[in-house]
């Protein structure tokens, strides 16, 4: 029998287009009432600065130093709403060479850590470069948080590295626009044998072609199973009880582990 031992969830978002105040606000409001004690909590990707920046140049003017100490200050404050929640919350991040995608993970003291994304999708290309910080995972209290960023999903290599590292749970900010994911998410937390979240937006954005995002955020158990979900095109937050010992165990029944039964050696990486 498991018992519940972590509450877990997402927020599902429509930020407006380089409108940060503005997002911050419309944050808090559609949070206020919803607001649960959580342990991990999981926004969009860009969660607060919008998506389809269309150039550099418009990425620069929000991507600024006071803009990413109000992202961080936004993260602590929903932290503390949230009753001392881990909060992963993607934003775009300036390094003094470059633009990264990235999403910062604060707890109610501050930041506990960064992920630049490292599968860049399309037009993110001719914006940021590729992540530097690779898969690494953060320890938490007493659980361990692997994140990766959106399109990292289409390479299983993301969240398997995330899982051989100790990953409980996968945190994943997204900006979906593809219908994939959402579904093949259950894949990656079967063959993982971890929590994940998949935190989406809703809404339209243009870049050279209109770019519509799917909403459906989910949270997946370790046997592939649907724990929460949202609708397709409206805010929606959700927080869930998990038993996080589901996750540590990889033994899929008495004959196989599927870390250990894995055969390294025939595969070609
Ligand atoms: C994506 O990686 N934002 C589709």
């Amino acid at each position: 029998m498991s018992e519940p031992t972590h509450r877990i969830g997402f927020v599902q978002f429509t930020p407006i287009l380089g409108a940060l105040e503005i997002n911050i606000e419309r944050l808090f409001t559609l949070v206020k009432t919803l607001a649960e004690p959580a342990d991990l909590l999981v926004l969009p990707e860009m969660a607060l600065t919008g998506y389809a920046f269309r150039n550099r140049e418009e990425l620069g003017h929000i991507t600024t130093p006071e803009n990413t100490e109000r992202t961080l200050d936004t993260a602590v404050r929903l932290s503390h709403l949230f009753g001392g929640a881990a909060v992963v919350l993607g934003y775009p991040e300036w390094t003094g060479d470059g633009f990264f995608n990235s999403a910062m993970l604060a707890g109610p003291d501050g930041l506990l850590g960064n992920y630049q994304k490292t599968h860049l999708f399309g037009t993110e290309k001719d914006m940021f470069l590729p992540g530097r910080t690779g898969f690494e995972v953060f320890r938490v209290r007493d659980f361990t948080v692997g994140v990766m960023i959106c399109f990292d999903w289409f390479f299983p290599e993301s969240c398997r590295t995330l899982a051989l590292r100790g990953a409980d749970i996968i945190a994943h900010p997204t900006n979906l626009v593809m219908p994939y994911c959402q579904r093949a998410m259950f894949t990656r937390a079967l063959e993982n044998s971890v929590y994940t979240i998949t935190a989406n937006r809703c809404g339209m954005e243009m870049h050279q072609r209109e770019l519509r995002f799917t909403g459906e955020s989910v949270i997946y158990g370790p046997r592939g199973n649907i724990l929460a979900s949202a609708p397709k095109a409206e805010d929606h937050v959700a927080v869930i009880e998990i038993d996080i010992h589901r996750a540590r165990s990889k033994n899929l029944n008495s004959r196989n582990h599927i870390f250990d039964d894995r055969t390294p050696d025939y595969y070609d990486l």
